[in-house]
């Protein structure tokens, strides 16, 4: 098989190959989850093969167990058709299987390099780690990557696109065959999108094998050779990625119809509640104005790094405006702290749900309620504790959080679902002010729809809405008006009718 063959048309040649990886009839319980029934598919060599399935059916743990992490109550898996057995990620690491994980695992205090080769540093005569061998090694491999990130700096120093690049040379260092990405393009810019793209297209065509997850239907047309899906543990269907539509993709997913992708209602819009004027964070980004009206959903575009997330930190208080003015219904406020802003009755879901979101030792419950506590259940200085147990459970369900109960670690929950009580937890505090901070990253198509039909919901009661989103379709298909921010500066504010994929390319690449 040509190389050149394996990269036009893939998915034909593929069935002719034998397979690299089979699994069969894997059983995975946890306490309370049946997370994997009998599953199992093939991945051929010089194949990339999405595994595509609703948050919580199944895919990071099924990876796991092909990556040494879980251990299976049943089932086989066999590479080029010899039985393994792994007990640890050590284990897969030398048969050749990396993975790359949905949350990132670096050490931050150490250097890239340090990173990179984390128990396998060269050392020199003495038994010491070998610094300048250790340094050349990741320049060699990044070089090959095409990778531009200096092996000396520290983990702590670097964007989260980086870190998700370092953690992805870091698989390919291992020279596995099989190379396991779970979501890894949550965090990165289009421009590093096309560069994984390319390093992945380059390992295909050395005939590996890459299992690819994601969320993003437009991926696995461009990427993917064959997808499977998953569905409540269980094992769907496989299908050539040229052979299906993306309708086709959501139904198997689903196992249900979803009417409206974007389920924007037409609500009254009122007067202006949040005004910003001149905002300025010295350094990061200057002059930002705009406007949000009761019953306003403006979006934020722009690309990563373009300023939009300090914007909303420095809303909210987290990084403070060091010049310009905000403004609530006409009225000039100082918000200096988060505390400040949330008696401004202003909520704020971040993106980083690792850094900044979840307790991640804390159950569902605790985790949903900690923002509303003090405000909306409060009555004669009691806490309407029954009420409050009532509403977010009645959140979990409309967003589908997938759980055994409300008294589950959310750390035991799957990406998407604790995304999912994150946007709860904000949807619940009924605030004047909502902003989101990238809603529905990591969340499958259905939840998502819901996500879209809450805050549809919270603006058709006043609310005031900015939505920083990276999605285009999300944006185009929720805003009422588009910021667009490039380089730490607003660049064009665009009406809905206005807004186009091109309008706001155009104004977030000014
Ligand atoms: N360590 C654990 N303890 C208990 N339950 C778990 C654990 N890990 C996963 N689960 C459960 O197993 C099921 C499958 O989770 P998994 O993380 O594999 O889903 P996923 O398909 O990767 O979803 P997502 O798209 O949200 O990442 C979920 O119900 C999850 O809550
Ligand atoms: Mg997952």
């Amino acid at each position: 098989m040509s190389d050149t063959a394996t990269l036009d048309r893939p998915a034909t040649q593929a069935a002719a190959a034998p397979p690299l990886l089979e699994i069969n009839g894997i059983l995975k319980i946890f306490p309370g989850v049946v997370a994997l029934n009998n599953v199992g598919f093939k991945l051929r060599a010089g194949t990339v093969h999405a595994l595509m399935g609703e948050n919580g059916a199944g895919k990071s743990t099924l990876m796991k167990i092909i990556a040494g992490i879980y251990i299976p109550d049943k089932g086989d898996i066999r590479l080029r058709g010899k039985a393994i057995h792994m007990k640890s990620p050590l284990d897969a690491l030398n048969l050749g299987i990396a993975m790359i994980h949905q949350e990132l695992n670096l050490m931050p205090y150490m250097t890239v390099a340090e990173n990179v080769w984390i128990t396998r540093e060269p050392k020199n005569a003495f038994g010491f780690v070998d610094h300048a061998e250790l340094y050349r090694k990741t320049a060699a491999l990044f070089a090959e990557l095409n990778i531009k990130i200096d092996p000396r700096e520290e983990i702590q120093n670097l964007s989260v696109a980086s870190r998700q690049m370092v953690e992805i040379a870091k698989a390919v260092s291992w020279n596995s065959d099989v190379l396991i990405m779970d979501e890894p393009t949550s965090a990165l810019t289009e421009t590093e999108v096309a560069h994984l793209f390319a390093i992945i297209r380059n390992l295909r065509a050395k005939g590996k094998g890459i299992i690819y997850i994601t969320h993003k239907m437009n991926e696995l047309f461009e990427i993917a050779d064959e997808f499977s899906v998953f569905r409540d543990g269980q094992y769907i269907a496989t299908h050539a990625s040229t052979e299906v539509t993306r309708d086709d993709i959501i139904r198997m997913m689903v196992g249900r119809e979803i009417t409206q992708m974007f389920p924007k209602m037409e609500v009254p819009i009122g007067e202006v509640v949040l005004s910003v004027k001149d905002l300025c964070v010295e350094g990061i980004f200057k002059n930002v104005s705009f406007d949000i009206r009761a019953g306003e959903i403006v979006g934020m575009a722009g690309l990563v790094g373009s300023g939009r997330s300090n914007v909303a930190e420095a809303l909210f208080g987290v990084v403070p405006a060091t010049s310009g003015s905000i403004s609530i219904k006409g009225v000039p406020i100082t918000i200096s702290t988060p505390t400040q802003a949330l008696a401004a009755g202003m909520a704020f879901l971040t993106e980083d749900r690792k850094e900044t979101g979840c307790f991640l030792s804390l159950n569902i419950q605790d985790n949903m309620d900690s923002a509303v506590l003090n405000q909306r259940y409060v009555s004669k200085g009691f806490v309407q504790g029954d009420q409050l147990a009532k509403d977010c459970a009645e959140m979990a369900k409309r967003l589908r959080v997938k759980t055994p109960s409300m008294g589950e670690i959310i750390q035991n929950l799957s990406g998407g679902n604790q995304q999912k009580v994150l946007v709860g937890r904000w949807l619940l505090t009924n605030p004047r002010i909502l902003i989101l901070d990238e809603p529905t990253r990591g969340i499958d198509v259905g939840a998502k729809a819901e996500i879209h039909r809450l805050v549809s919901e919270l603006a058709g009661t006043g609310v005031a809405i900015l939505m920083i989103s990276s999605e285009m379709p999300e944006v185009l298909g929720m805003s009422d008006r588009v910021v667009v921010m490039h380089g730490g500066q607003v660049t064009g504010i665009l009406d809905r009718k206005d807004a186009n994929q091109v309008s706001v390319m155009d104004l977030a690449a000014k």
